[in-house]
């Protein structure tokens, strides 16, 4: 039975891979083997990897990919990608390829608001307060400078802050909500910083304050950080073509059309299926963000609840046809980097950063709403046509080919084998031992 363990995080890595290989795995020598197989040869890069986190013990691989032949706004792009589900990346090159052809993506930044908020509890006059702000406002400003100097010559700062009184939703609480431009940082350093800043500037300066809490008011600041809801920092992607151009194997243009349309429909008004429609989207979306080294639980965070801005959750994705023109596109919140952060460190998000010709953090969001709009265009094309399990299981097949045991020789026979042939299990199975018994 595992006991509790005090200090572990000033063990040495050693001590800490013994201490777990010993107490929460039946073959120590095995699990020591294991994770040391997956350390970088390079001590330099390794120490890298160690240091991101505390209590590292190896590494864990992802596959690193990349889609090719994405135009966006008639620049090529090769999209790196970082992700497991082995349909992703196909199914992005095939969008990719799709559109090349008929106008390729086209996309434009709408906002680049970031948010934060200082969040307090006050019980006293509400003119008092409002006075007060009113008065320390340009002094949270003058407070911050040394934190915003850098911020600001790169064209970036604080762009306000506004006291809201939330006392309607609960009692005594009010909140600086504060907007940010970060340019090319995602910035969440940077804001947390000039909001503990502010809440201190703030809160010393109402202790001061004549009749603000002279009668034995209270004002105390409860939290002050970022918020990954970004809904003024949003990009839009689109792409479109005449109804006639929409040709696809399995379907005639204009009921391949009504039927994409028909998916999105029902993704806006079903939140069953919006979930799994905007999973797919993310698909996309949090591929790029990882390989590119941003925060993909404030990525997913934010776009999920700006699914859910109208009160139910629906689509990030709209379809028409207008004049004969299908139209797809997707408007979403996108807070993102490329310095700061993991992008200077970690040795393969540079090269992510390098393949997408060092893009501006503007550019990334454009590159990121593509990756998830060509994803979501891919799963309903599978979807309203041959459904998703036959491109879906080709892909999985090396997969499983792997976890029964076949050897590179069995698979290259199968991976032919399979080409025009229905991949499950008991086929693969079947197939497999067929081969083995030769
Ligand atoms: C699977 O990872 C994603 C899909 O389920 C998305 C969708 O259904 O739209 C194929």
């Amino acid at each position: 039975m595992l006991t509790v363990v005090e200090g572990f995080s000033k063990f040495s890595k050693e001590d800490k891979i013994d201490w777990i290989a010993k107490n929460c795995t039946s073959n120590a020598d095995e699990t020591k083997r294991l994770l040391k197989k997956y350390w970088n040869e390079n001590p330099r890069t390794q120490r890298i990897h160690d240091e991101f986190i505390e209590n590292t013990l190896s590494n864990y691989y992802l596959p690193f990919a990349v889609a090719p032949n994405f135009k966006i706004n008639e620049k090529l792009y090769a999209i790196p990608m970082a992700i497991e589900e082995s349909s992703v990346v196909a199914a992005a090159s095939k969008a990719a390829k799709f559109w090349l052809n008929r106008g390729g993506f086209k996309t434009t930044v709408l906002g680049t608001e970031k948010v934060g908020q200082v969040h307090f509890m006050f019980d006293g006059n509400k003119t008092a307060l409002r006075q007060f702000f009113d008065e320390v406002k340009p002094l949270l400003f003058e407070t911050t400078s040394p934190i915003t100097q850098s911020m600001t010559k790169r064209g970036g700062g604080i762009q306000d802050i506004v006291l809201i009184d939330k006392t309607q939703l609960l009692s005594d609480y009010y909140q600086l909500h504060c907007t940010f431009e970060t340019v090319d940082a995602m910035g969440a350093n940077f804001i947390n910083s000039c909001l503990e800043q502010i809440s201190k500037t703030f809160e010393a300066k109402a202790r001061l304050k004549p009749n603000l809490l002279e009668h034995g008011e209270n004002l105390t600041i409860v939290m002050s950080i970022l918020s990954n809801y970004v809904p003024n920092c949003i990009v839009r992607a689109e792409v479109s073509c005449k109804v006639e151009e929409l040709n696809d194997d399995e379907l005639k243009a204009s009921l391949f059309a009504e039927k994409m349309i028909q998916a999105v429909n029902i993704a806006k008004v079903e939140p069953y299926r919006a979930v799994t429609h905007n999973k797919g989207i993310m698909n996309g979306i949090d591929a790029v963000i990882l390989a590119t080294g941003n925060d993909f639980r404030a990525v997913e965070a934010g776009i999920h609840a700006y699914a859910s801005k109208n009160g139910v959750y629906s689509s990030l994705t709209h379809a028409e046809i207008k004049d004969g023109v299908f139209k797809f596109w997707m408007e979403i919140p996108l807070a993102l980097g490329t310095v700061g952060g993991l992008t200077s460190l970690h040795p393969l998000v540079k090269l992510a950063l390098e393949i997408l010709q060092q893009p501006t953090a503007k550019e990334l969001m454009q590159i990121v709403a593509v990756a998830g709009l060509a994803q979501n265009f891919a799963a309903l094309r599978s979807l309203v046509t041959t459904g998703i399990q036959k491109g879906h299981m080709k892909m999985h097949l090396l997969n499983m080919l792997s976890q029964m045991g076949a050897n590179e020789q069995e698979k290259n026979e199968l991976v032919v084998h399979f080409k025009d042939k229905t991949v499950n299990n008991a086929n693969v199975r079947a197939a497999l031992q067929k081969l083995q018994a030769k």
